[in-house]
């Protein structure tokens, strides 16, 4: 591998992370990315937005967003205006949903209709697409009259109300085409769709049809309706969009010591279920594991579909595994395996990458749909000396043993978490987006904290007892330039940054950037918590957080070049309104307009229905604050961020 000559930032981060004794980490952090020919380091002119924190968002001069879809929005022509008092689960089974996270704009060509995503996915259209959007979760105390905080209120919904937060929460695929008046929604598309916990879907893979995923309403095991906890995601060359089900556990309600099986009394309690969970299962009996001890199993899954087809069926593709998934993003290369990798999001767990049995073929889109459907799962180890090894989970292989406790592949898949954990992969700080940058073909893990994590309890790619602010990690896969092979086994890793001010008196906390030898990092450049991570045409970051108000100011987004003078200085680009999170930063392929997904804004205290902390995006008296996506675009038409 081609190496970098040290730079100064690099070597005030060596020294940062060097005074947490994380000896590996710096190693690498000397031999970064090769740079490919395209990388344009100067390229993030954009005038920076100052930390902050009020009941608005806030852009770069020159900058406009367009609140494109907000909660409750009509997706379907004669929805009608919404009205949150009179809302009916058949109401917002037409209208946008809530807490919007993931996005992907997949391209719509002129020439293709409905059910040819063959022809729709070689569009590299910018103008007309499909917007696909996650609705993760429901806030009933944001969401409807009567409840006083959110304590009361997941706890004590009524079965109305349960009806219609489960038509909220999936997945919204949303026509929109660029106007001259900005970006619309096509009402009357026939792409136009939810999904919900009422969508009926398949259960592919090792672990379908598994006694363990069958219930008295399937007894095959392979048929589920629904998903939730649907946070980030990714999407495929051959035109299909996965979800993650991310926090599923706290849709189910129940006692994991009452169930008699041990194994799923500890698979349950891994997932938190718990007594004192929101109370779906008073409602609806399959979320109460006393009465269904096997659907939270059905849960916890990747979930693929063809959104350019209205009539396709999501599948849950167990060859994933079954964690608290942030996403699983491609990286694809024509003739070899497809590669993704994904996190799993909480405290001590792992980093994921799968590696397909059988070759990408662009083209050939009938062969690659199910391309993720058989193949390899792997764990991460990330060791101290800066080198990292992919960890096979395969049935009978090491300690994934009838000794351990592991009968098949299926058992594997299904409490992977525990047979990551025996073979020896490195316990992180929250796995959050994992992605290939397509410029340097570099992978960046964002891991957004771990308060949990003890003073002894450190490891090299994890330096911080209590991490706060978080941090970036990057993989290097072995070969050069555009080249690297991601079916590799083997890695080198660095730190790419660490989260929090840089300033900060206490050496754990303080951040570490690469702007800080070249020049002061501005004030507002610093951020905490990394979520989400997208990928601009020149190879930048951009970084979305979820919990910089712990530091003081609003979450947003943060961009930055990956390599050259500039690697890892950030400049703050995005700023939420208070309470909200930024997720999902999606470019349009020509990169003139970048949607982001404002999540749960007003959230916080004593906020509520009858009371919100500020009613973003409409301010009207009438309307509660509303998760919504913008579109962004700068007022000249030019690339964002140039
Ligand atoms: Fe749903 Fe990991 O954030
Ligand atoms: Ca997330
Ligand atoms: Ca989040």
């Amino acid at each position: 591998m081609k190496k970098l000559p040290p730079d100064p930032s690099r070597r005030t981060l060596f020294k940062a992370i060097g005074a947490l004794g994380a000896t590996g980490a710096t190693s690498g952090l000397l031999s970064a990315c090769n740079r490919s020919p395209g990388f344009d380091r100067a390229s993030l002119t954009f005038t920076e937005v100052p930390h902050g924190l009020d009941a608005s968002h806030h852009l770069p001069e020159g900058y406009r967003a367009d609140v494109l879809l907000r909660w409750g929005d009509p997706i379907e022509a004669g929805a009608g205006v919404f009205d949150p008092e009179g809302l009916t689960a058949a109401e917002q089974q037409q209208r946008f949903g809530y807490n919007n996270d993931f996005i992907a704009f997949m391209p719509l060509a002129e020439d293709a209709g409905p059910g040819d995503g063959d022809r729709h996915c070689r569009s590299d259209s910018s103008k007309r697409g499909l917007l696909c959007v996650n609705h993760e979760y429901t806030q009933p105390h944001l969401m409807f009259p009567g409840y006083n905080d959110e304590y009361s209120a997941t706890r004590g919904v009524s079965a109305e109300h349960v009806a219609i937060e489960q038509a909220a929460c999936g997945h919204a695929i949303v026509e929109i085409e660029k106007t001259p008046a900005g970006w619309q929604a096509v009402l009357d598309s026939p792409y136009n769709r939810r999904i919900t916990l009422g969508t009926e879907m398949d259960i592919v893979g090792p672990a379908a049809g598994d006694p363990r995923l069958q219930t008295a309403a399937d007894p095959s095991g392979t048929r589920v309706f629904g998903t939730v906890g649907n946070c980030a995601g990714g999407k495929t060359p051959w035109g299909t969009v996965l979800i993650a089900e991310e926090g599923f556990g706290g849709a189910f309600q129940g006692d994991p010591d009452a169930i008699a099986d041990p194994v799923e009394a500890r698979n349950h309690h891994a997932f938190g279920i718990a007594p004192d969970n929101r109370n779906w299962g008073d409602h609806d009996p399959r979320f109460d594991i006393g009465v269904e001890p096997h659907e939270p199993n059905r849960f916890g899954w990747m979930v693929e579909f063809d959104p350019y087809d209205p009539e396709s069926r999501p599948r849950k593709l167990t060859t994933l595994g079954r964690f608290e998934h942030e996403g699983f993003t491609l990286a694809c290369k024509p003739g070899q395996s497809v590669v993704a990798y994904g996190g799993d999001d909480d405290e001590g767990q792992f980093v994921y990458r799968f590696v397909s049995a059988e070759a990408y073929r662009p083209g050939n889109h009938r062969a690659n749909r199910n391309l993720l459907t058989a193949g390899t799962l792997f764990a991460g180890q990330f060791n101290a000396d800066g080198s990292g090894r992919w960890l096979p989970l395969i049935f009978g292989e090491g300690p994934l043993t009838p000794e351990n406790g592991f009968r098949n592949q299926a058992d594997v898949l299904v409490d992977v978490r525990r047979a990551a954990s025996l073979l020896g992969a490195t316990p992180m700080d929250r796995p959050e987006d994992v992605e290939t940058n397509p410029v340097n073909d570099c992978t960046y893990v964002m891991l957004t904290k771990n308060k949990r994590r003890g003073a002894d309890d450190t490891n090299a790619a994890n330096p911080r007892p209590r991490n706060a602010a978080g941090h970036v990690l990057e993989i290097v896969p072995p070969g050069r330039d555009g080249e690297r092979d991601h079916t590799s086994d083997i890695f080198r890793w660095h730190t790419f940054l660490l989260g929090g001010n840089p300033n900060a008196e206490d050496p754990n906390e303080r951040g570490a950037y690469g702007q800080q030898v070249t020049g002061a990092i501005s004030p507002h450049g610093w951020f905490a918590n990394p979520d989400n991570v997208a990928f601009d045409h020149a190879g930048n970051m951009w970084v979305a957080t979820d919990g910089c108000e712990d530091f003081g100011f609003h979450d947003g987004l943060w961009a930055m070049a990956t390599e050259g003078e500039l690697r890892a200085a950030p400049k703050h680009f995005f700023g939420c309104p208070q309470g909200a999170e930024v997720c999902g930063p999606e470019f349009t392929p020509d990169g003139t307009t970048l949607f982001i997904a404002v999540q749960h804004p007003a959230d916080g205290g004593r906020s509520s229905f009858d009371n919100p902390m500020h009613r973003w995006p409409d301010n009207d008296p009438a309307l509660p604050p509303r998760p919504s996506v913008l579109a962004i675009s700068r007022k000249d038409g030019g690339v964002v961020g140039s």
